[in-house]
C-alpha cells in the first residue's frame, strides 16, 4: 500500500519536472517576436541587443523573469521590459530552452 502511493505520487511528479526544463519546440514557436531584436537564430540583428543564442538556460530564466517582475532596469531594460511582460513562466522556460539549445 506504502509502496504504491510512493510509486503513484512519483509518477504524478514527473510532468511537472519535465515543464520546468522547458520545451524547446514551444519555446521556438514564440520565438517570432523575440528575432526582430534578436535575430532568426538568436543572434542579435545589431550589437547594441545581446545574442541569446546558447546562452545558459538558467540565466535566460532568471533574466526573463527580472525583466518581468521589474527587478531589472537600467541600460535598454525599457525596451525589453513589455517583451517579458507578455510571456507567461511556462513561456520563460520554454524560450530558455530553446534559445540556449540553438
Ligand atoms: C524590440 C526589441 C526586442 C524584442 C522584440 C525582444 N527583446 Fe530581448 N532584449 C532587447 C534589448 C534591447 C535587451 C537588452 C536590455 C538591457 O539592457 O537590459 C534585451 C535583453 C534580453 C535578455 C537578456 C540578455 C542578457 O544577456 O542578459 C533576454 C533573455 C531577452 N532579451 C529575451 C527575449 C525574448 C525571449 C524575446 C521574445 C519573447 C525578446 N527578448 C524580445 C530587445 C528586444
Amino acid at each position: 500500500m506504502k509502496k504504491s502511493v510512493v510509486l503513484m505520487l512519483s509518477l504524478l511528479a514527473l510532468p511537472g519536472i519535465s515543464m520546468a526544463a522547458g520545451d524547446a519546440a514551444a519555446g521556438k514557436a514564440k520565438a517570432g517576436v523575440c528575432a526582430a531584436c534578436h535575430g532568426a537564430n538568436g543572434k542579435a540583428i545589431m550589437p547594441a541587443y545581446p545574442n541569446l543564442a546558447g546562452q545558459n538556460q538558467a540565466y535566460l530564466e532568471t533574466a526573463l523573469k527580472a525583466y518581468k517582475n521589474g527587478q531589472r532596469t537600467g541600460g535598454m531594460s525599457a525596451v525589453m521590459v513589455p517583451q517579458a511582460k507578455m510571456l507567461t513562466d511556462k513561456d520563460i522556460s520554454n524560450l530558455a530552452a530553446y534559445f540556449s539549445g540553438l
